[in-house]
């Protein structure tokens, strides 16, 4: 009898955590790593929560092994993290550094070894900093193509055993953060940048999706993508919110689905338009393998005569809202409301409107205030999150959804950007003073919910 305490996904579905290099590998100089635009970020007074540095983070690259060691305990199939651009290349392009590559050799034969499949995402925000002093990072067309011989340059020596590679984690968050609000690398505020990173991002993936292949002709290929439903805060706001949507996502998923960049936003933004150059669109739009998405929660939006050229902007996260149940809606540490059934949503209209690509979810989770007791931590709403948005992708998967697997954010508590140590979202405690891992209960539901489904068809076939 299925355990309905225990989403059901297909035999071959893949359960997996992520993370990314500059939130869990700390060593920043470590074996002639060259900075990137993070590490100058979060050393700048002022950009991060309590002044914290990612200068230890979960000390990963010097010590990989434990880590995968939980992953093996908690019968994980999958790892997605990301390969730090500038420990490969220093300077962005030219000169290797053997060593940078020879550390991610070393992890995936480990993760192989365990039985972990490893996803690897090439860019995770982390622009080498000699990039961005070179011609701005993505604001520079030239980065599209930095971009496009570091992603080869990686294939080649990782490509026999490393089945899928995504191009880039969240473009819109790198170009916006990063561009136009500030809050992240490289810190700028200046929408005429962040529509020239968006786009430039998007060439480099394409242009990385050509080299990837000739370099690993069998790899599978995607991109990761924040995507989220945006409902207006009143009915007079229905404009601002398909602005909005079109800004966080399609103007993401049709220039890759649709090769064109979507109206009504594309007409609203005419003075601030990156320069798209003829071909670049049939760069951008060349079939992919899968779509990463990447799912929390969904966003409301309303009119903002003040946000230039957009005139509209979603709803900013209430603090008091923080970890707290306030109209019957429940919000993390982080502010994000928790909401299922977005998901389901989300997933369908990925499936009814951009033709239904194979997918995988490549992070969805949540930050609480969790502390150690006795040795266990038990973070149950934690535990309630996962399985009200596993359930909704299982019911998505139902109706026919083309979705293959499903990534925790994260599987140790990390450093979240401007946000320091201060939220944990991992489904292992991680106490950064010592680096001692402990496995939440959230960690051992995991686990559960993974033999429950790999047992299941063996079971039947008795
Ligand atoms: C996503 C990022 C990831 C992490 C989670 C919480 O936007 O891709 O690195 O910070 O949010």
């Amino acid at each position: 009898m299925p355990d309905s305490s225990y989403p059901q996904f297909p035999p071959d579905f893949v359960f997996g955590t992520a993370t990314a290099a500059f939130q869990v590998e700390g060593s920043p100089h470590a074996d002639g790593k060259g900075p990137s635009i993070w590490d100058v970020f979060t050393h700048t007074p002022g950009k991060v929560r309590g002044g914290q540095t990612a200068d230890a983070a979960c000390n990963t690259y010097a010590d990989p092994l434990p880590d995968l060691d939980l992953m093996k305990a908690l019968g994980l199939n999958a790892y997605r993290f990301s390969v730090a651009w500038s420990r490969v290349l220093p300077e962005g392009r030219g000169q290797v550094n053997p060593k940078g590559l020879d550390y991610y050799r070393r992890l995936v034969d480990a993760l192989l070894e365990r039985g972990v499949a490893p996803f690897i995402t090439l860019f995770h925000w982390d622009m080498p900093q000699a990039v961005q002093e070179l011609c701005g990072g993505f604001v520079g067309r030239d980065a599209a193509y930095y971009f496009a011989d570091y992603a080869e340059t990686v294939v080649r020596a990782l490509g026999d055993r490393v089945g899928h590679w995504i191009t880039l984690n969240e473009p819109f968050e790198h170009a916006v953060f990063g561009h136009f609000l500030g809050t992240h690398a490289p810190g700028r505020r200046n929408p005429w940048a962040c529509f020239r990173a968006v786009h430039h991002q998007l060439l480099g993936h394409g242009l990385a999706l050509d080299r990837i292949r000739s370099a690993a002709p069998q790899a599978q290929v995607g991109l990761t993508l924040s995507l989220t439903p945006i409902l207006p805060v009143s009915p007079g706001d229905a404009r601002a919110a398909r602005i909005a949507e079109q800004f966080f996502c399609d103007l993401y998923l049709d220039g890759i689905f649709k090769g064109r960049y979507p109206d009504p936003l594309w007409r609203q933004i005419r003075l601030a338009r990156p320069p798209v150059k003829p071909g670049d669109m049939d760069i951008i739009s060349r079939p992919l393998d899968f779509l990463g998405v990447n799912y929390y929660s969904r966003e409301f939006a309303r009119a903002a005569w003040y946000v230039p050229f957009l005139g509209a902007w979603v709803d900013e996260v209430e603090t008091g809202g923080r970890e707290k149940v306030i109209n019957g809606r429940q919000y993390t540490a982080s502010g994000r409301e928790v909401h299922a059934p977005g998901m389901y949503t989300l997933l369908m209209r990925l499936k009814n409107e951009y033709g239904n690509p194979p997918m995988y979810i490549t992070e969805n989770g949540a930050a609480f205030t969790d502390t150690v007791e006795d040795g266990r931590v038990h973070d149950d709403l934690r535990v309630a999150f996962l399985k009200s948005y596993l359930d909704e992708a299982a019911h998505a998967v139902a109706d026919g959804v083309n979705l293959k697997g499903y990534f925790i954010w994260s599987l140790i508590d990390n450093f979240e950007w401007s946000q320091g140590y201060s939220q944990r979202f991992g489904l292992v405690h991680v106490d950064h003073a010592t680096q001692v891992r402990t496995i939440k209960d959230s960690g051992y539901w995991v686990k559960e919910l993974i033999a429950r489904n790999q047992a299941a068809p063996a079971a039947a076939a008795f």
